[in-house]
């Protein structure tokens, strides 16, 4: 069968890998992907936001079945259109996506089917948001409502933050039409768990948990970033919580969204936080987390097309999903500067024995058989092990591998984890 996976970053890379393991895959396609990726599959510079594009070429070549996995295509009706188009897709339609591209529908369908998030209020008039914000308890979260590239949460810590924030959301626009709208909403604490899930809709498959490490620095210090390292499983994610996620969100949330005419088919991303009353929801992703994918996939003992076709049949419910029972971890080599200004262009050189790991590429390009770094988040080192330790003390001795002379890693990936387990 011809597959066609859509993206360009690290998380399309881990799952053209595993797409790569299918045996029933006879070729397997990347919409525009990357220097890395094209050593896994025919990369095709057409870009990720170009349905048009995305739609004409599965038509042309074919394509029997296609993945979607930026949130951007998915908001912009690319599985819609590539359905019209008569090609399966694994990912939401635009009206279920909306569950990520509207925070301010996210909001209300936790609070109209009683799912556990953060008190909020939602605000499209700047004067009333100001008013609110000298009243309500700090430090607060302002959300821009649409997508802002992961940029549009500030959490103020003082009233002037909030209010700065508002301004540059709704007065300077600083992201566009997204943040017209605005999310004010308590402020949570707690550590926080990524669960991302297959469901066809009406069954749902939480895979293993992870933990994101957000901050640039060690120490959760720095600048918000994509994400510079994950582990799986989350030692946070305990028996007990999983069932009550299961049970207070997981099923809720599909099932609303079942209700309100617009069922999620692909993955659906949970951004939880174990607070003291219990887990709530921080935000919902209609696909794959980037670098979450990076740890999950490898963990996946089952064939993930397998799985994807049950998702887009309706047959999820029939269809085993296996996980591994031990951990991995995923160091982000990073451009030095990152998520600020960075250079773009050094040579890169990939060890030649990965192993037993992965080496996912993010933001490179080939040229004459040689990577050249091409982005802000440039690898994804990820090993797999029996313990979480082992786990991490390999990804970081392949990551040592790397010749990367521009790059640079957080040295603490999986610290947190490890010591939540000894607790
Ligand atoms: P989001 O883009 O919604 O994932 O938010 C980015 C990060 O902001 C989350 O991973 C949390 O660390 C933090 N965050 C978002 N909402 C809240 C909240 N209500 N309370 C505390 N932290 C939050
Ligand atoms: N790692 C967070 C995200 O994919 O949104």
């Amino acid at each position: 069968m011809k597959v066609l996976v859509v993206g360009s970053g690290g998380r399309e890379h881990a799952i053209v890998k595993a797409l790569k393991k299918s045996p029933e895959i006879t070729e397997l396609y990347c919409l525009p992907g990357n220097g890395g990726i094209a050593r896994d599959a025919v990369c095709v510079p057409i870009g990720a936001k170009d349905i048009d594009g995305i739609v004409k070429f599965a038509v042309e070549h074919r394509v029997d079945y296609a993945v979607v996995a930026p949130d951007d295509p998915l908001a912009l009706g690319a599985v819609d259109a590539l359905n019209a188009a008569g090609v399966p897709c694994f990912g939401p339609r635009k009206n279920a996506a909306v569950i990520e591209s509207s925070k301010a529908f996210a909001k209300e369908l936790m609070h109209k089917y009683g799912i556990p998030t953060a008190q909020y209020r939602i605000f499209t008039d700047v004067g009333e948001a100001l008013d609110y914000v000298k009243e309500c308890p700090i430090p607060t979260v302002v959300k821009a409502d649409g997508l802002a590239l992961g940029k549009g949460v500030v959490i103020a810590s003082t009233r002037e933050e909030a209010e700065e924030a508002i301004k540059s959301m709704m007065v300077d626009k600083a992201f566009g039409h997204s943040g017209e709208k605005i999310v004010v909403e308590e402020f949570l604490s707690g550590p926080e768990v990524s669960v991302l899930a297959f469901t066809d809709g009406e069954t749902l498959v939480p895979m293993v948990s992870s933990m994101d490490h957000k901050r640039a620095l060690d120490n959760d210090e720095g600048l918000n970033t994509g994400g510079m390292g994950t582990v799986a499983p989350n030692p946070y994610y305990t028996e007990a919580v999983a069932s009550e996620c299961m049970e207070r969100i997981f099923l809720p949330t599909i099932r609303a969204m079942k209700a309100e005419g617009r069922p999620f088919q692909g993955c659906l991303y949970f951004g939880l936080m174990i607070t003291k009353d219990g887990p709530k929801v921080i935000e919902y992703n209609c696909r794959f987390g980037d670098p979450e994918t990076q740890v999950v996939l490898p963990l996946l003992k089952s064939d993930l097309f397998t799985v994807m076709r049950a998702v887009t049949e309706g047959r999820l419910k029939d269809v085993p999903v296996e996980f591994d029972s031990g951990a991995a971890c995923c160091v982000i080599l990073a451009s030095k500067g990152y998520p600020q200004a960075y250079e773009k262009g050094c040579p890169i050189t990939l060890p030649a024995d990965y192993e037993g790991g992965e080496i996912y590429v993010a933001g490179a390009r080939e040229q004459d058989g040689k990577l050249y770094s091409d982005g802000g988040r440039v690898l994804g080192v990820t090993q797999t092990a029996p313990t979480l330790q082992e786990a991490v003390a390999k990804a970081y001795a392949l990551a040592g591998k790397v010749e990367f002379a521009n790059g640079y890693c957080r040295t603490d990936i999986g610290r947190r984890a490890l010591a939540a387990m000894e607790d």
